[in-house]
């Protein structure tokens, strides 16, 4: 069966100020097409995980390797196929305060998706649609509806986030550190709400993170990157409990304890370059 989404060997050099910058040097994944999955691309800051992202969500080209939606490379699929795929993969950002324009009400970011969708936003079923999706991530419209991003918590604004890639019916999300800018009480339920989406909507995820407590907690496989490329992946409970590599070994041991018992004793080792 062909896979929903493939990232096959995929790298990204950057050209910086004439020097050559390599963020990916070789990363594969892929979502089966039979059933959704939950991927965790975890590892430390500047390892490419949001190249990564860009890649899959087709705003940046690789520079070797491929991305392939249904068995087709997006770099040379026809134009109808292109906008399939657009509308297929969709991205939820770290940063709430950034991805919302402070000009509009938070209406907007619907106002565009309903036109994507060829909607006109002032129909009914545009309105059942936009109410459909809040509801999914638990917002009640009264009191998102009509205001504008400073107005709303960043836990808010990153389930309007989710709530407008919905709109478009994904097949894959792409979240990257969707949770890091919020506050510790609501990450789970917004990470729960991912788990939600993937087993009702059978939307597959692509989750980054820093965090391997939360990973471990939501996702079908895990992996870990390293420098550019993916060095250990697996089932995730596998990865943590008998890390292979040595510095899953480390990101592990750097994982806090919930026991006020357990001291605090890994100390840091040498991460292989
Ligand atoms: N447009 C660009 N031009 C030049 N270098 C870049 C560019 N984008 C990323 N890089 C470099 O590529 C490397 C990987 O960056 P990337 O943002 O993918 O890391 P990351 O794993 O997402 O880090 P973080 O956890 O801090 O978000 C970094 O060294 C970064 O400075
Ligand atoms: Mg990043």
């Amino acid at each position: 069966m062909t896979a929903l989404m493939e990232i096959r060997d995929a790298g990204r050099t950057f050209n910086a100020g004439g020097k050559s910058v390599t963020a990916v040097k070789s990363m594969s994944l892929v979502f089966p097409g039979d059933s959704p999955r939950l991927i965790t691309l975890a590892g430390e800051s500047g390892c490419g995980k949001s190249t990564l992202a860009l890649m899959a969500l087709g705003f940046l080209a690789p520079t070797s390797g491929q991305v392939l939606f249904e068995g087709q490379d997006i770099a040379t699929m026809a134009d109808r196929h292109r906008r399939q795929f657009r509308r297929s993969v969709q991205a939820v950002f770290q940063n709430p305060f950034e991805v919302f324009n402070p000009f509009y009400r938070v209406d907007h970011t619907f106002h565009l998706a309903l036109r994507q969708l060829g909607m006109d936003r002032r129909s009914s079923e545009a309105r059942q649609a936009v109410e459909g999706v809040l509801a999914r991530v638990r917002l009640d419209p009264q009191r998102v509806l009509g205001r504008y991003a400073h107005q709303l918590s960043g836990g808010q604004l990153q389930r309007i986030q989710i709530a407008r890639a919905l709109l478009l019916k994904p097949r894959v999300l792409v979240a990257d550190e969707p949770v890091s800018m919020i506050d510790a009480s609501l990450r789970i339920l917004v990470l729960r709400q991912l788990v939600e989406i993937k087993e009702q909507l059978g939307v597959s995820i692509l989750y980054i993170t820093h965090d391997l407590s939360t990973a471990l907690q939501i996702s079908d496989e895990l992996l870990i990157a390293l420098n550019g490329e993916i060095v250990e992946r697996g089932d995730p409970l596998e990865v943590v409990t008998r890390p292979r590599h040595p510095y899953t070994g480390m990101l592990v041991r750097s994982v806090p304890s919930s026991d006020p018992n357990d001291r605090w004793t890994s100390e840091i080792p040498d991460t292989p370059r």
